[in-house]
């Protein structure tokens, strides 16, 4: 299969879909790889890393959708991308499409083959391309919330680990899934004293049992809530509700509560933010402060860190990318339901539920798809 990569050409995404590593193993297994030139520079892979790969650098994106079977990348294709897609060609990325009826039209228009990162599924019900991306976020969160905890920053002035004689920074993770396990396990790794709530039993059982002696645990009712938030340095915001916006869990009234010049991590401000005042920002600006406390509520938290999160997709992608490759995208799909879990669009029709719901399209069954 001709495997071609385009650079990401998204606003601050630096990230790629192919490390040269993922193609110098689809070109192990006999295929070939175009990758467009400095489209990896962004994530540390400059073209001669895919050039000892063994992959063919292109001058133009639309060199690579011409020539490619199947295209793969990281963000949603944009507008000029669109054009370019073709029946017949099948393109592997992040799609989300349920709020985005235009690149949903424009996909059903061009008769491509779509298969969304983020649809895929495993067996223990979870998303593996989505959650690379949630264990970056997670990591992150203490390390950008210690830099705004700073006083000059306009935090409280508090250290993660206190010193000697000193104590630790109060640190709040509400929702212990995979973005709270993993910031909770950074923050106490720095020193901080720990709690995280959720509302799943089974979740906190988990938590208590793995990481008891790491940090605290609790159930995440209002009140449990709030008494944490008044105490705490530091709330990382990681609650995911899945197809839900997320709950306002801090008002702008209990800002007041808080200590002055404590910070707000929203890492849940991609469902738009789980504290009334969180508003998304960028890399490029992204505190702000309301009534005395510190707000960071970056959408793309991952970009920041581009390398490491490319690897960390790429890692995630690679087995189905050359499934994909090996056995065609019908075979590869009939053989594995949790890759046929990600097929969106197929030849002029939408093929997933939840995306036809929330548009108002009719769905043609993924399994009827693949007859096709
Ligand atoms: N900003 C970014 O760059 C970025 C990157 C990755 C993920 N995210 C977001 O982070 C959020 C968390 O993602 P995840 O992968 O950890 O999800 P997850 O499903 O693994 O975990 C969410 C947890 O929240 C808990 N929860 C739900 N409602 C709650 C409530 N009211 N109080 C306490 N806990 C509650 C659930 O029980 C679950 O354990 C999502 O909104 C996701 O989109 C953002």
């Amino acid at each position: 299969m001709k495997i071609g990569c385009p650079k990401e050409i998204k606003p601050q995404e630096y990230r790629t879909g192919l490390t040269p590593n993922a193609a110098r193993e689809a070109i192990n297994h006999g295929h070939e790889v175009l990758v467009e030139t400095n489209g990896g520079v962004g994530a540390g892979f400059p073209d001669a890393d895919y050039i000892d790969a063994g992959a063919g650098i292109a001058k133009s994106a639309a060199e690579i959708f011409e020539w490619a079977d199947m295209i793969v990348k990281v963000k949603e294709p944009q507008p000029g991308e669109r054009k370019m897609l073709r029946q017949g060609q099948v393109l592997f990325t992040y799609l989300h499409l349920a709020p985005d009826p235009d690149q949903t039209r424009d996909l059903l228009d061009s008769g491509c083959t779509a298969i969304a990162y983020e649809t895929v599924t495993d067996r223990n019900g979870t998303l593996p391309l989505l959650a690379p991306m949630s264990e970056v976020a997670g990591r992150l969160a203490p390390q950008v919330g210690a830099w705004t905890l700073q006083k000059a920053n306009g935090g409280r002035g508090v250290l993660m680990g206190g010193v000697p004689g000193v104590g630790p920074a109060r640190v709040v993770v509400i929702g212990g899934g995979v973005v709270g396990t993993h910031a909770a396990k950074i923050a106490a790794g720095m020193g901080a004293d720990v709690t995280v709530l959720d509302r799943s039993l089974p979740r906190l059982r988990y938590l208590d049992d793995v990481f008891g002696r790491d940090f605290k645990n609790s159930y995440a009712s209002a009140g449990n809530t709030i008494d944490l938030v008044r105490e705490a340095d530091m709330v990382i915001g990681a609650v995911l509700i899945p197809g839900a916006a997320a709950p306002k869990l801090i008002s702008r009234a209990q800002l007041s509560e808080m200590k002055p010049g404590a910070v707000l991590v929203d890492v849940a401000i991609d469902q738009g933010g789980c504290f009334e005042t969180s508003h998304a920002t960028t890399h490029q600006d992204p505190i702000y402060e309301v009534d005395g406390i510190m707000h960071y509520c970056v959408a793309n938290m991952p970009g920041a860190v581009a390398r490491t999160s490319t690897i960390a997709l790429g890692n995630a992608t690679m087995p189905f990318m050359l499934a994909l490759a090996d056995k065609g995208w019908r075979q590869a799909c009939e053989d594995d339901e949790h890759l046929l879990n990600g097929l969106n669009v197929h030849a002029g029709q939408l093929t997933y539920y939840a995306v036809g719901k929330a548009l108002g399209i009719d769905v043609l069954s993924p399994t009827l798809a693949l007859k096709q």
